[in-house]
């Protein structure tokens, strides 16, 4: 069976494209915004932009080529702050690429569907800071990102009530490390590339808000490893295939947070960085603690989580180091 990958040339999708191909063939579509073709190695790559006027044409095309029997969709514009300045174009980019990706599944008669959520879809949800986030929380996404995303997913819902999709959608937390070294972050988002580069340029990185009600004062959130993740992409595949199907939605995490502080502190351990991060005003629309509860893909998928914080940061900082040029010599930690 040849599963088409959308966003299969960045980085949780090259993930994906090269455990899939350890068991079966695969397409990459990609208008590599940020994904780049050496990341697919030898598998197919069309270069389409899916919200494009002519992508469900594209599409098609490459379903019938191909002989498309699934489609995991990763494709999307993933910054909340720009998202917060181009909000109409994020909404062209997510749910219009989501909208022309189901008109092309629906007339090339393609009906499984793996989707891309996000934790953002949560947004601030209103429970207890305390609380593990289950997929039955009432869905309160802050920005314009994390909006698409819950719109992807009720687009989702209504193409199975209409034409008998097929789909599962996974809310990923907070995914970091690399599964092979040349698979690295290339973006510098999320808390541990954005320490890695500072340390790496002779800078320390901020902490933002020391007065969290969490046990160090520190954000907490819910990291797992990138190849965790993408196994859960191949555990969903197989789901798509049951009869009986109880559940839409599952999150991806590992149910157990750590704070910035313990991320920082895996971080001097694994680099040999000294690092004395300050710590300065809170940012605002960031929730104290946001960990996943994994009990439903556990109990229903059969996927658990493999990987620890340290095999997390460990790979992504030899992922890193060699792309980074030489890094400076680390003082000794202190
Ligand atoms: N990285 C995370 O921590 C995280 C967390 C939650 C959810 N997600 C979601 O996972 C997905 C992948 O994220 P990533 O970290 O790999 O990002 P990424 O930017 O590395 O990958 C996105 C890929 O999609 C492609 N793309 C973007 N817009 C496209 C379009 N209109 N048409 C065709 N291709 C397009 C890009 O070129 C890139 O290859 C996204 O949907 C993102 O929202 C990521």
């Amino acid at each position: 069976m040849t599963v088409l990958v959308t966003g299969g040339a960045g980085y949780i999708g090259a993930h994906v494209v090269r455990l899939l191909r350890e068991r079966g063939t695969a397409v990459v579509v990609d208008d590599l915004s940020t994904g780049a073709p050496d990341r697919v190695g030898d598998t197919p790559l069309v270069q389409i932009d899916l919200a494009a006027d002519d992508a469900v044409e594209k599409l098609v095309a490459v379903m019938h080529e191909y002989g498309v029997a699934a489609v995991v969709h990763i494709a999307a514009k993933k910054q909340v702050g720009e998202s917060a300045e181009r909000p109409a174009w994020y909404y062209s980019q997510n749910v219009g690429g989501m909208a022309n990706l189901l008109m092309a599944m629906e007339a090339a008669d393609v009906a499984n569907l793996m989707f891309s959520s996000s934790a953002a879809a949560y947004g601030l949800p209103d429970v207890p800071a305390d609380v593990l986030l289950d997929e039955n929380v009432v869905c309160n996404p802050i920005s314009p990102y994390g909006k698409t995303k819950l719109i992807c997913e009720w687009m989702c819902r209504d193409a199975a009530a209409a034409w008998g999709l097929r789909w599962a959608g996974l809310r990923y937390f907070n995914v970091a490390g690399a599964g092979w070294p040349d698979l690295g972050d290339p973006a510098v988002l999320n808390l541990i590339p954005i320490a890695l580069r500072a340390l790496t340029s002779g800078d320390q990185p901020k902490v933002f808000g020391g007065d969290y009600p969490t046990p160090d004062g520190t954000c907490v959130r819910d990291y797992v490893h990138i190849l965790d993740l993408a196994r859960a992409h191949l555990a969903t595949l197989d789901y798509l295939q049951r009869d009986t199907r109880p559940y839409e939605l599952f999150n991806v995490g590992t149910g157990v947070g750590a704070s910035v502080t313990e991320v920082l502190d895996q971080i001097k351990a694994s680099t040999g960085y000294r690092l004395d991060a300050p710590v300065i005003e809170r940012r605002p629309g960031d929730p104290a603690m946001l960990v996943a509860d994994v009990q439903r893909i556990r109990d229903v998928l059969g996927w658990a989580t493999t990987k620890t914080l340290a095999e997390m940061v460990d790979s992504a900082w030899q992922a890193w180091a060699p792309t980074h040029g030489e890094p400076p010599v680390p003082p000794a930690a202190g």
